[in-house]
C-alpha cells in the first residue's frame, strides 16, 4: 500500500511536464478531470493503450474515450457534423463525449477504438487533464481508473487502491467535482443517442439540438456503447434500490429529507445530498458508495433518487451497481 500511495502526488507544473512525459513514454497516468479520475495512456500507441486494458482487466471490445486539449484536435480525428459543431460549441471543453466517425487515417490507434470506424472524443474542463493532454502532445486514452466493474475514482487515493500497481503516477487534484462519468451521445446514425446519461443533463443537450435524444438500444437501429455492462460501479456489498425500510445490519444511502422506516437502527447512514440537490448528490455518489462498502454491510439500500437532471446519471449508476453480477 505505501509503496502504491507513494506514487500519488500533488499536480504541479512538474509534476504535469512529467506527467506528460510518462505518457509520451508509454505509461500509465492517473489523471483528474471534472467528471471522475482517469487512466491516461498515449491513444496513438497500441502498446500502451493495451497496458489500460491489461490494468482495467477491461475486456478488448470496449472502446476508449480519446481525451483531447484544444478544439481544433476534434476534426483531425474525427468527422463532425453540424449537430457535432453545435454540441461542441456549446458545452466543449465539459463533461460531453461525442461519438463521431473516425477520420481515417487518424493518430488514434484500433486497439483505442476497439476496431470501430467510430471514435469517442471528449475535451476536459478541468485545467490539470488539459495541461497533461498539452504537454503528452497526443490524444490521450482515459477510461475511468477503476479495475473493470467496480466503483469509478473520484480520488487520488482511489485510484491508487484500484489501480496502484498498474499506474505509474497519479496525479492529485482532490476530490472530482461532478462526480459521475460523462454524459456519451452518439452522432453516428441520423438520430443523436443518448448511449450513456452523465454529467451533462439530457435536457440541456436536447435544447441545443431542438429534438429529444433516441436512447441507447431503442431499436435495432440505435447504437449502444459496448461499455454500458448491466453490472458495474459494483461495490463488494449488495446493493438494494428504492429503499423505504432500512434493516439493523445494512447500511442506508439515503437522499434528501426522506427517511426510511428503521433508519435509526441503521449500520451506519450517509446521506448523498440532505438537501436533496442531485449535483451535490453526484459528487457524493461513489466515495459514499466506497466509504459504505467498506462497511462490510450485509447490503447497501438506497433510498430512492429523483430522475430529474443529474438524476437520470445517478439513477444509472445505482441500477448497474444493484444488478445481479
Ligand atoms: O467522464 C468520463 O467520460 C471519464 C473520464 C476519465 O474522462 N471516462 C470514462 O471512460 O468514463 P470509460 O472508458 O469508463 O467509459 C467510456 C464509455 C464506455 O462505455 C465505452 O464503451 C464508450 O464510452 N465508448 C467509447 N468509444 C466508443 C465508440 N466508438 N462507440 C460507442 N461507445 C464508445
Ligand atoms: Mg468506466
Amino acid at each position: 500500500m505505501n509503496d502504491t500511495r507513494s506514487k500519488i502526488t500533488p499536480a504541479t507544473e512538474d509534476s504535469i511536464a512529467r506527467a506528460g512525459e510518462i505518457i509520451r513514454a508509454g505509461g500509465l497516468v492517473g489523471l483528474p478531470t471534472e467528471t471522475v479520475y482517469g487512466l491516461a495512456a498515449d491513444a496513438t500507441r497500441p502498446e500502451a493503450v493495451a497496458k489500460i486494458y491489461a490494468a482495467k482487466g477491461r475486456p478488448r471490445f470496449n472502446p476508449l474515450i480519446a481525451h483531447i486539449a484544444a478544439l481544433d484536435d476534434a476534426p483531425r480525428l474525427a468527422l463532425v457534423s453540424g449537430a457535432g459543431q453545435a454540441l461542441i460549441e456549446r458545452f466543449w471543453p465539459g463533461p460531453l463525449t461525442l461519438v463521431l466517425p473516425f477520420r481515417p487515417g487518424a493518430t488514434v490507434c484500433e486497439l483505442a477504438r476497439a476496431g470501430l470506424d467510430s471514435v469517442a472524443l471528449r475535451m476536459p474542463s478541468h485545467k490539470i487533464a488539459r495541461a497533461v493532454i498539452e504537454a503528452a502532445g497526443v490524444p490521450v486514452s482515459a477510461p475511468s481508473a477503476n479495475r473493470s466493474g467496480r466503483i469509478s475514482a473520484t480520488s487520488a487515493a482511489d485510484v491508487a487502491s484500484e489501480l496502484g500497481g498498474s499506474v505509474d503516477l497519479v496525479l492529485d487534484a482532490g476530490q472530482t467535482k461532478i462526480g459521475v462519468e460523462s454524459t456519451i451521445v452518439s452522432l453516428l446514425g441520423d438520430k443523436p443517442t443518448l448511449l450513456r446519461a452523465g454529467g451533462l443533463p439530457r435536457a440541456e443537450i436536447e435544447a441545443v439540438l431542438g429534438r429529444p435524444l433516441a436512447l441507447a438500444g431503442a431499436d435495432d437501429t440505435a447504437p449502444r456503447a459496448p461499455g454500458m455492462m448491466t453490472s458495474h460501479y459494483a461495490p463488494a456489498t449488495p446493493v438494494r434500490l428504492e429503499a423505504v425500510e432500512v434493516a439493523a445490519d445494512e447500511a442506508l444511502l439515503a437522499f434528501g429529507a426522506f427517511r426510511p422506516a428503521g433508519i435509526a437502527q441503521a449500520q451506519a447512514v450517509l446521506n448523498l445530498s440532505a438537501a436533496g440537490d442531485p449535483v451535490e448528490a453526484a459528487a457524493n455518489l461513489y466515495r459514499s458508495l466506497r466509504q459504505l462498502d467498506a462497511l462490510g454491510a450485509r447490503c447497501i439500500a438506497v433510498a430512492p433518487v429523483p430522475e430529474a437532471g443529474l438524476g437520470e446519471a445517478i439513477n444509472d449508476r445505482l441500477k448497474r451497481a444493484a444488478a445481479p453480477r
